[in-house]
C-alpha cells in the first residue's frame, strides 16, 4: 500500500479531551480519571507506521492495531434504521451513524425543535414520518473527485431526499418529492452541462420506480395505463425541487456523466406494467439518458406543466414526445430485460447496466449518446459497444480505474471481475478477447458493491467492498433473521482477495468509499450558527409569557447552569440547552424522565424541547452522556407546581 499519510493526527484537534478530564480532576475534584478510562481517548496519531498493513496479505490490512487510523471512510446507506453510517477502511470498522429520516434516542433525533424542523412535522407538531427505507448514497463532486460538503440519501418509501453535512456529519436538509412513489436512484450531477467553470455538484437526481396516476388523488385509480413516474431534479444547495421529466416506463438506478450534460436511469419496466409478470414481458427494457441542458431550456421557456397542487416544472420526456434527436429530452437506448444499476466507468467514457434477468453487462459509449443527441448517430442503440454475459443476475458495477470493472452476480453469489475494452472488443467481433479475468465467491447474494474511490475520476483499485444480503452460515445464530453481510475484498493484484466479513443490521444496500483525506471534519461547533444560543450561563433562567414559558440553560462540566427551575402545570414549556463547553467530544446529555426527552449537546451546539409540563411534582433532569468523573452528579430539578 502507497497511500501518503494524512495529517488526521490529534495534534491537530489537541488531545483535548483527556486533557480536560485529567485537568478537572487536579484541579479541585479528588476523585480520580479511573471512571473515565472505559471510553477512550482519541486515537493517537499513526504518524510513522503504516497505518494499515501491507494490503498483499491481506486479513492485516483490515485488523488495525490499537491507536490506528483506517485510510479510507465509507459511507453506507442505514436501511431500515433511516439514517447514513459512516465505517472506517479497510478495517471495516462502523465509527458513526447519522439519524436523518427516523427518530434516533442517541442524540435526540425527531425530539428536538431543530430535528423535527428538517424532518417535517405534521399541523399539531408531531413528526410527518417515523419510517424510512434508505437505499442509496452519494457525496458532492468538485473536480471529479469527492469535496466533502454533503452526502445525500434517499428514503424510498415517503419519496424523501435528506442532505448530510460532512463537516460536522448531521442531517441538515430533507425534501419531499412531489407526483412520484418509490424514489429508488440517486446521483449528484459532478459539473454543469453548460458552465465550465461550474465543475462542481449543484443538482441532484432522483429516479422514481414506481408510476401512480398524476395527480394521485383518487382518479385514474382504476387506469393503470395512465399511471407515470418521473425523473427528479434536486438543487444541491437550496434542496428545492428544480424540475421533473414525465418519462414512459419507470426509473431505478441514477448515474451522472462527468461532464454534467447527461443523467441517466435503468429501467425495468419499460412495459409499464402493473404486475411482476407484466414487468418482465418484454426482452428489452431501457437506460434513459436526460439531456440536462435542454431539459433546463425547455423549462426557462415555460414549456412544462405542473401537476396537481404541486408548482414543479414538469417537462415531457416521454417517448412519443422524443422521437427528434434535435429536439429529444430523453434517449432511450434499449438494454436486456430489467436491468438494474447503471453506473459510469471513471474513464467518463461508459455507463455500464448491468442485466439482472439477463447474463449481460451492456457498455454504453457516453459520446455516442452525445452524438444522437447532436443528430450524428442514426441509430440511438449503436451507442451500445459492448454487450457481453458475465454470470447470473448482475446487478451493480464497481471500477478500479485500470480498465477493470466488478459486478456482483447476486444468483451466482459471485462478484465478477470483467475488462471493459477486451468486452467491447469481444462485442466487435473478436471472439478470442477473454474479458472475464476473476471471478469471487462471495456470501451470500451479493448487491450492491463499491470499491474505494470507484465513482470519481481517482478510482484506485485497492479495496471493493461488496453488500451481501443473505449471511447464511457466516456468523452465530441469533433467531430466525440473520445479519447481512459485507465484505472486504482486495483488488490491488490481478487476483481478488476476500479479507473479511462484517455483520450489519439490514439493509445497508449501497455505499461509497474514498479517501480520508478528502474530509476535513469540524469538532466543536460554532455557537454562532444557532439563532437560540445561550452564549453566557448568566443568560440562564426562566420567562413566562402566559402559558409559554421558556427555560434557558446552560451545560458545563459538571454543571448545568440551574440547579432547578420552576414551571406550572400545563405549561408549555420549550427548554433551550446550550452547551458552552468547547472541548471536542465534551458532550452532555439532557434527559427528562416521564416527559420522554432525551438529547445531547455537543460542544458548543445548541438544541431545543417543547412539551407540555402536564404531570406536577419533582423531575430530574439529568446528564445521559458521559462527561466527567461528577457525570451522575451532573443533575437539575425540573419543578412543575400543581
Ligand atoms: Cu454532563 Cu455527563
Ligand atoms: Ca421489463
Amino acid at each position: 500500500m502507497s497511500q501518503k499519510k494524512d495529517d488526521m493526527s490529534t495534534e491537530a484537534v489537541g488531545l483535548g479531551r483527556r486533557r480536560f478530564l485529567n485537568t478537572a480532576a487536579l484541579t479541585g475534584l479528588t476523585l480520580g480519571v479511573a471512571a473515565c478510562n472505559d471510553k477512550p481517548e482519541t486515537a493517537p496519531a499513526a504518524s510513522g507506521t503504516s497505518a494499515a498493513a501491507p494490503a498483499a496479505h491481506a486479513s492485516s490490512a483490515t485488523h488495525l492495531k490499537p491507536g490506528e487510523l483506517d485510510t479510507y471512510y465509507g459511507i453506507w446507506s442505514g436501511g431500515h434504521t433511516g439514517d447514513m453510517r459512516i465505517l472506517g477502511l479497510p478495517s471495516g470498522r462502523e465509527i458513526h451513524r447519522i439519524p436523518c429520516f427516523v427518530p434516533d434516542a442517541l442524540v435526540g433525533w425527531g425530539l428536538t425543535n431543530e430535528s423535527k424542523a428538517v424532518m417535517g412535522t405534521k399541523p399539531d407538531g408531531s413528526l410527518r414520518y417515523t419510517v424510512a427505507d434508505t437505499h442509496h448514497t452519494h457525496a458532492s463532486y468538485k473536480d471529479g473527485n469527492y469535496d466533502g460538503r454533503y452526502a445525500w440519501i434517499n428514503d424510498k418509501i415517503n419519496s424523501r431526499i435528506a442532505r448530510v453535512r460532512l463537516d460536522y456529519f448531521v442531517c441538515d436538509k430533507i425534501t419531499e418529492l412531489p407526483n412520484v412513489q418509490g424514489f429508488h436512484g440517486i446521483f449528484p450531477d459532478k459539473a454543469d452541462p453548460v458552465d465550465p467553470a461550474i465543475n462542481y455538484t449543484t443538482r441532484v437526481f432522483c429516479g422514481a420506480e414506481f408510476a401512480i396516476p398524476l395527480p394521485n388523488n383518487g382518479g385514474d385509480i382504476n387506469n393503470p395505463e395512465k399511471y407515470r413516474s418521473m425523473f427528479t431534479c434536486v438543487d444541491a444547495e437550496s434542496m428545492e425541487v428544480r424540475w421533473q421529466v414525465l418519462i414512459d416506463g419507470n426509473c431505478d438506478l441514477t448515474a451522472t456523466s462527468y461532464d454534467g450534460k447527461l443523467a441517466a436511469t435503468n429501467q425495468y419496466n419499460i412495459e409499464n406494467g402493473v404486475h411482476y409478470e407484466d414487468m418482465m414481458s418484454s426482452e428489452r427494457d431501457a437506460c434513459l439518458f436526460f439531456n440536462i441542458a435542454r431539459i433546463e431550456e425547455a423549462v426557462k421557456a415555460g414549456k412544462f406543466t405542473t401537476v396537481g397542487t404541486s408548482k414543479v416544472p414538469v417537462v415531457d420526456g416521454t417517448r412519443e414526445n422524443n422521437k427528434d434527436p434535435k429536439t429529444a429530452l430523453v434517449a432511450y437506448v434499449s438494454v436486456p430485460k430489467n436491468p438494474h444499476g447503471v453506473n459510469a466507468s471513471p474513464d467518463a467514457k461508459y455507463f455500464i447496466c448491468a442485466g439482472k434477468l439477463s447474463p449481460t453487462a451492456t457498455v454504453i459509449e457516453l459520446s455516442k449518446v452525445l452524438d444522437w443527441f447532436d443528430g450524428k448517430l442514426a441509430e440511438l442503440d449503436k451507442a451500445i459497444v459492448a454487450e457481453v454475459e458475465i454470470g447470473l443476475g448482475p446487478l451493480h458495477t464497481a471500477f478500479d480505474g485500470r480498465g477493470n470493472a466488478y459486478t456482483t452476480l447476486f444468483l451466482d453469489s459471485q462478484v465478477v471481475k470483467w475488462n471493459v475494452d477486451a468486452a467491447i472488443k469481444f462485442h466487435a467481433g473478436d471472439k478470442s478477447a477473454k474479458y472475464v479475468v476473476d471471478r469471487l465467491d462471495v456470501h451470500y447474494q451479493p448487491g450492491h458493491i463499491n470499491a474505494s474511490q470507484s465513482e470519481t475520476r481517482m478510482a484506485d483499485g485497492k479495496y471493493l467492498a461488496v453488500g451481501c444480503k443473505f449471511s447464511k452460515d457466516r456468523f452465530l445464530p441469533v433467531g430466525p433473521l440473520h445479519p447481512e453481510n459485507e465484505q472486504i475484498i482486495d483488488i490491488s493484484g490481478d487476483k481478488m482477495v476476500l479479507l473479511a466479513d462484517h455483520p450489519v443490521r439490514g439493509e445497508p444496500h449501497d455505499f461509497i468509499i474514498f479517501k480520508r483525506d478528502l474530509l476535513k471534519p469540524k469538532q466543536v461547533y460554532d455557537i454562532n450558527d444557532f439563532p437560540l444560543a445561550i452564549k453566557d450561563s448568566k443568560e440562564s433562567g426562566v420567562t413566562r409569557n402566559g402559558k409559554k414559558v421558556m427555560v434557558k440553560i446552560t451545560s458545563q462540566a459538571p454543571a448545568f447552569s440551574l440547579r432547578e427551575f420552576t414551571v406550572k402545570k400545563g405549561d408549555e414549556v420549550t427548554l433551550i440547552l446550550t452547551n458552552l463547553d468547547k472541548i471536542e467530544d465534551l458532550t452532555h446529555g439532557f434527559a427528562i424522565p416521564k416527559y420522554n426527552v432525551n438529547f445531547i449537546v455537543n460542544p458548543l451546539e445548541t438544541k431545543s424541547v417543547t412539551f407540555i409540563a402536564d404531570q406536577p411534582g419533582v423531575f430530574w433532569c439529568y446528564c445521559t452522556h458521559f462527561c466527567h468523573a461528577l457525570h451522575l452528579e451532573m443533575r437539575t430539578r425540573m419543578i412543575v407546581e400543581a
